[in-house]
């Protein structure tokens, strides 16, 4: 049997694929239901200081390519989350993905992730950022180095940062964030979409985040590039629906990948069929393990 346990930061993970953020409910059940069905790690929805309702519906539409959804950080705030996981066991393979708009709010958070028993957090550095008008948190590198060292500072958390691709130097921000444990690579792209009958927005807040197939290049691009100027740990997410998605990203450098709308399309069955579908390309590949491929094609 070929292995496709993999390493991220200090986490030694035994299944490569896990369930990127915020696709399913915020209950504990949806994330043990991930874990039970083959993911090797699940990441929460993303949850703030406070609870907020988010936009009014439509909230998700699906376009041709993929999905574009504007939920609007809808989540239950820090104590009710945590209540809601007092119980959970596993929670060494739960990731939990928090946001905040400064650097104070970021490692607040974070230390009650910590002090609840969880010990990797996911950075959300996509939401609205006040100070600077129209930006987001991960826009601007100086916040980004901030939230970080004061995480680094008060937790022993595992940090892990996902960044924005609405960047125009995705490496900067990289730059930046390089004091996490890895990077995860991308969250969605921001986009519009039309109803020419009704002549809507396809979603309340007119513009949201595109997912799925349609962005599989740019988020392969990201980690490419990001791999190439760092070398360091990235866990791939964008349009991966099926094993040979998967594939694509480690040969590029990923060590681990998400899958978020693919869930969509093919249930909780997706990560055991992508974990599957990895183990017999190596093995028809003639690899012995999962490590041998990662950053193959950067390393040439
Ligand atoms: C409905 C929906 C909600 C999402 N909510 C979050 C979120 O709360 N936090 C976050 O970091 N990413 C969130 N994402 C982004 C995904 O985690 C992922 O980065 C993105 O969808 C690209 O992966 P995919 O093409 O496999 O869906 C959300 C995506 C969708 C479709």
């Amino acid at each position: 049997m070929v292995s496709i346990s993999t390493r991220v930061g200090k986490r030694k993970i035994e299944e490569p694929v896990m369930l990127a953020s915020g696709i399913l409910d915020e209950t504990s059940g949806s994330i043990l239901r991930s874990l039970e069905s083959g993911a090797g790690i699940s990441v929460t929805k993303s949850i703030g200081t406070e609870e907020r309702k988010g936009y009014s519906t439509p909230i998700v539409s699906v376009i041709k390519t993929g999905m574009l959804n504007a939920v609007g950080l809808a989540n239950p705030g820090i104590d009710a989350f945590l209540e809601e996981f007092t119980e959970v066991e596993k929670k060494d393979r739960i990731a939990v993905s928090i946001f905040g708009k400064d650097s104070e709010e970021f490692s607040y958070l974070a230390k009650r992730v910590e002090e609840a028993g969880f010990g990797i957090v996911e950075l959300n550095l996509s939401c609205p950022h006040v100070q600077g008008f129209g930006s987001e948190v991960g826009q601007d590198p100086e916040l980004v180095e901030d939230i970080i060292a004061e995480i680094r500072g008060k937790t022993n958390l595992q940090i892990w940062a996902k960044l924005t691709p609405n960047v125009t130097d995705l490496i900067e921000i990289a730059r930046a964030a390089e004091k996490a444990d890895a990077y995860v690579l991308i969250n969605t792209l921001k986009a519009t979409g039309v109803d020419i009958y009704s002549r809507n927005f396809l979603l309340s807040n007119k513009i949201g985040g595109y997912s799925g197939p349609g962005i599989k290049p740019v988020a392969l691009r990201a980690v490419y590039d990001v791999f190439r100027e760092t070398g360091k740990d990235i866990i791939g997410v964008g349009g991966i629906s099926d094993w040979s998605d998967a594939i694509e990203f480690f040969l590029l450098g990923a060590k681990a990948v998400q899958v978020g709308t693919g869930i969509y399309y093919e249930d909780y069955a997706i990560f055991r069929k992508i974990n599957e579908g990895i183990s017999n390309y190596l093995e028809q590949e003639k690899f012995s393990s999962l490590d041998e491929i990662i950053g193959l094609m950067v390393r040439k």
